[in-house]
C-alpha cells in the first residue's frame, strides 16, 4: 500500500495550519529554555473577563449543563447573538437563522460545505486568513485568489473582484477588519462590494470575528447593514474568541438564510452536536455583560500597535501599512530579501522568517501562509515588554 492510497486524497491536501505550526515551534524552543518571542499566535494575551469565566464556573455545577443540548445551539445563546447583532451591526436576524459552533474556524468549514459543490469558485481576497482556502478546497470548489499588496492598502477594488468573476463564481469572501493584514474596508467599499455581489447572484461569506477590534477612528461596516437585500445570499460568521479573550473556550456562529443553516445544522448534528454547554453559558455571560473590559484590550492593542508600527517603520526594506483592525501588523519584507544576514541568504519571506527564528529567536509568520511571498505577519497581542524586545531583536540582526 503506498503512501498516498493510506490517506485519503481530500485530507492528504490539506496543509498544517502555518500559523499554528510557527506558534508551536516558538513554544518549544522556549520549553526548551531558549528566550524565543513568538508574534505567531492570533490570540489575545489577556485572561478572560471575570464575569465570564463565574457564568462559566456556575454553569459546570448545574446538572442541566452536562447533558446534551440542541445542536444548534442554546436557545438563550441564539437569542442573545441576535440582540448582539442588532445592537452591534444595527439590523434584525432571527434567533432561528444562527447555528452556534465551535469557534469561528467550524462555522467557517460549514458554511463553505453548506453552499458549495465541486466546479464552483470562489474569490478569496488576498492576503488571507490560512484556513479559508482549505476549507473552500475541502468542499470541492476552487479559491479564485484576487492579490492586493501594500500598495492599494490590502484592500481589493470592484475592478478587481469582476476581472476574476466567472460563470462558475459562487461565493466571495469577505473579511474586514483582516486577518493577516489589519487592513478594514470603508463603508463605501463595503457598500460597493455587497452590491457587485448582489447583482451578479454572488454569495458573500463575510467573516466579522475582528469587528470590534479598531483603531484611529476605522468603524466596522457589517455588509448586511449596508445592502440588506443580501440577506438571503449571505452567511455572517462571528465568534467571541477574539473580542472577549476566549480562543479556548470555542464558540463562534453562523447566521443566514434558512436553508443554510438548516442544511449546516444537519451536518453539524452528525459532526459535533452541542457546543459545550459551560462554553456556550460564558459566551451568554460575554455578550450579554459589560463591554469595559473589551475596550480596555483595544486600548492595550492600540498601544502596542503603535510601538510596533513604529518599530518595523525603522527596518530598512520594511514597507509597513498601518492597521486600522485586528491584532497584526502586515509588513512587505521584499526589499529586505536578497541580502545576506549573518552567511545566509533569504530570497523569500519564507527563507526570512526562518532565519529570524534561527538568528533572532523570534517567531512571526511568513507571508506564504497567506498568498505570495514577500510578507510576514506579527500579531501585537502580546505584552508589551516583549514586544519592544523581539521586534528590536529583528532591527538588530537585520541592521547588523
Ligand atoms: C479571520 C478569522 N476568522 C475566524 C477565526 C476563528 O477563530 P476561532 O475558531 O478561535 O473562533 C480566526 C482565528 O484566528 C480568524 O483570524
Amino acid at each position: 500500500m503506498t503512501s498516498s492510497s493510506r490517506v485519503s486524497a481530500r485530507l492528504g491536501a490539506i496543509a498544517p495550519s502555518a500559523t499554528l505550526a510557527v506558534d508551536a515551534k516558538a513554544k518549544a524552543l522556549k520549553a526548551a529554555g531558549r528566550p524565543v518571542i513568538g508574534f505567531g499566535a492570533g490570540e489575545p494575551d489577556f485572561p478572560t473577563p471575570a464575569h465570564i469565566v463565574e457564568a462559566a464556573v456556575e454553569a459546570a455545577r448545574d446538572p442541566k449543563n452536562h447533558r446534551y443540548t440542541p445542536a444548534a445551539g442554546l436557545p438563550e445563546l441564539k437569542q442573545a447573538i441576535a440582540d448582539k447583532t442588532k445592537r452591534d451591526s444595527g439590523y434584525e436576524v432571527d434567533p432561528a437563522s444562527v447555528l452556534v459552533t465551535n469557534g469561528g474556524k467550524q462555522a467557517v468549514f460549514q458554511a463553505f460545505a453548506a453552499i458549495l459543490d465541486p466546479g464552483d469558485e470562489v474569490i478569496l481576497p488576498a492576503p488571507y486568513w490560512t484556513t479559508y482556502p482549505e476549507a473552500i478546497t475541502l468542499a470541492g470548489a476552487t479559491p479564485v485568489e484576487v492579490f492586493a499588496g501594500a500598495d492599494q492598502g490590502y484592500l481589493v477594488t470592484v475592478e478587481q473582484l469582476e476581472a476574476a468573476r466567472t460563470e462558475n463564481t459562487k461565493a466571495l469572501l469577505f473579511c474586514s477588519p483582516s486577518n493577516p493584514t489589519g487592513a478594514v474596508y470603508s463603508q463605501e467599499q463595503t457598500k460597493a462590494i455587497g452590491e457587485w455581489a448582489l447583482e451578479h447572484g454572488i454569495w458573500v461569506i463575510t467573516d466579522e470575528i475582528y469587528e470590534h477590534l479598531l483603531y484611529d477612528g476605522a468603524q466596522f461596516t457589517p455588509i448586511l447593514r449596508e445592502v440588506p437585500a443580501l440577506a438571503d445570499t449571505t452567511i455572517v460568521l462571528n465568534g467571541v474568541a477574539k473580542t472577549f479573550a476566549m480562543t479556548g473556550w470555542r464558540v463562534g456562529w453562523m447566521q443566514g438564510p434558512a436553508d443554510v443553516i438548516e442544511a449546516a445544522t444537519n451536518f453539524q448534528s452528525h459532526l459535533t452536536s452541542n457546543v459545550a454547554n459551560v462554553s456556550q453559558r460564558a459566551a451568554i455571560a460575554a455578550l450579554t455583560g459589560p463591554m469595559d473590559e473589551v475596550e480596555a484590550m483595544r486600548v492595550a492593542f492600540d498601544r502596542r500597535r503603535k510601538t510596533m508600527v513604529e518599530m518595523l517603520s525603522a527596518i530598512d526594506g520594511f514597507q509597513v501599512p498601518v492597521p486600522q483592525g485586528a491584532f497584526y501588523a502586515y509588513p512587505s519584507v521584499e526589499e529586505a530579501l536578497g541580502r545576506e544576514i549573518r552567511g545566509k541568504v533569504a530570497n523569500t519571506s519564507a527563507e526570512l522568517a526562518a532565519i529570524i527564528l534561527d538568528e533572532a529567536e523570534v517567531a512571526v509568520v511568513p507571508g506564504e501562509a497567506f498568498g505570495p511571498s514577500g510578507y510576514v505577519r506579527l500579531s501585537y497581542a502580546l505584552a508589551d515588554a516583549d514586544l519592544a524586545e523581539g521586534v528590536g531583536r529583528i532591527q538588530a540582526l537585520l541592521a547588523e
